[in-house]
């Protein structure tokens, strides 16, 4: 992640101190939608007595002052505006992707490269390995057709942070249940359901062999002899008072 904003920030620069001719950043839409492509008219020069859009090598729709003509699979849904050059492209297919590029009498005045992507599916979670200390969970998804995508992932009720399709838990962490989700350059999918964290042990059933108390435990809770005794709610006396004992005790009572 930190790669790819690196190379958006070249680009953008790249792109900052080139003429306005050059080729923008790829566009990236969803099968269904439109495109838009409006190049800075302003910079184009004049005048102008024919308009070119081409797909590739193949023409998208000619323009001169007799009149339109559209192509192909364009015809029926595209529009090419003549005064503004901008050409509008409705109910995108994945066929659609490609290298659009604009030429009038005078010239080529510029290309785009158009990705057409799927809508982002629902990843689900999967362990990848017997979970023992450590354990690999794999947000997975049908990720053909997307482009480029990233995944993030929260812990319980806490932050979606940026992460890879793989993560890695260990015994130490201690949430109780995971989500993932993924992000296309248009937008982030929906929510996993949650994965229940096989590592996850709940507080109460630490102390049901009578565990020992971790050397960093505060001298106070070591003298106060209530160590091991559980309260009405199933859980122990936690050595701080953290959020973390409330919600320990509330989970013992489920157990
Ligand atoms: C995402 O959630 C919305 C709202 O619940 C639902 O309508 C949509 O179908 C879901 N999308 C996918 C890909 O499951
Ligand atoms: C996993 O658990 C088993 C059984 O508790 C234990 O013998 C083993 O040392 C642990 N680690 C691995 C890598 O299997
Ligand atoms: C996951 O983490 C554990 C400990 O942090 C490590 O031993 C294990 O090799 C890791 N697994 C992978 C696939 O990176």
């Amino acid at each position: 992640m930190k790669l790819s904003s690196a190379l958006l920030l070249l680009t953008s620069a790249v792109l900052g101190v080139r003429p306005s001719s050059a080729q923008g950043e790829p566009k990236y839409l969803e099968v269904g939608t439109t495109l838009t492509l409006e190049p800075d008219v302003s910079t184009v020069p004049r005048p102008i007595n024919s308009i070119r859009w081409k797909y590739g090598t193949a023409l998208v729709v000619d323009w001169d002052p007799s009149g339109h003509t559209y192509y192909g699979s364009f015809k029926g849904r595209t529009t090419l505006d003549p005064q503004t050059l901008r050409l509008d492209i409705n109910r995108l297919t994945l066929a659609d992707s490609g290298q659009f590029s604009l030429e009038t009498n005078l010239g080529t005045v510029g290309s785009h490269e158009v990705n057409v992507i799927k809508p982002p599916p629902t990843p689900s979670i999967k362990t990848q390995t017997l979970c023992n200390v450590s354990c690999d969970l794999k947000c997975t998804a049908d990720t053909q057709d997307l482009g480029p995508v990233s995944y993030e992932w929260k812990e319980d009720e806490g932050k979606w942070t940026e992460g890879d399709t793989l993560k890695n838990i260990s015994s130490s962490d201690t949430p109780e249940k995971l989500f993932c989700r993924l992000k296309t350059r248009v937008r982030t999918s929906n929510t996993s359901l949650p994965m229940e964290n096989p590592l996850y042990k709940p507080p109460g059933a630490a102390t049901e062999g009578g565990a020992v108390a971790g050397p960093t435990s505060s001298p106070g809770v070591t003298e106060d002899g209530t160590r091991g005794a559980v309260t009405e709610g199933g859980a122990v006396a936690g050595p701080t008072s953290s959020p973390g004992v409330t919600e320990d005790g509330r989970r013992g009572e489920l157990i």
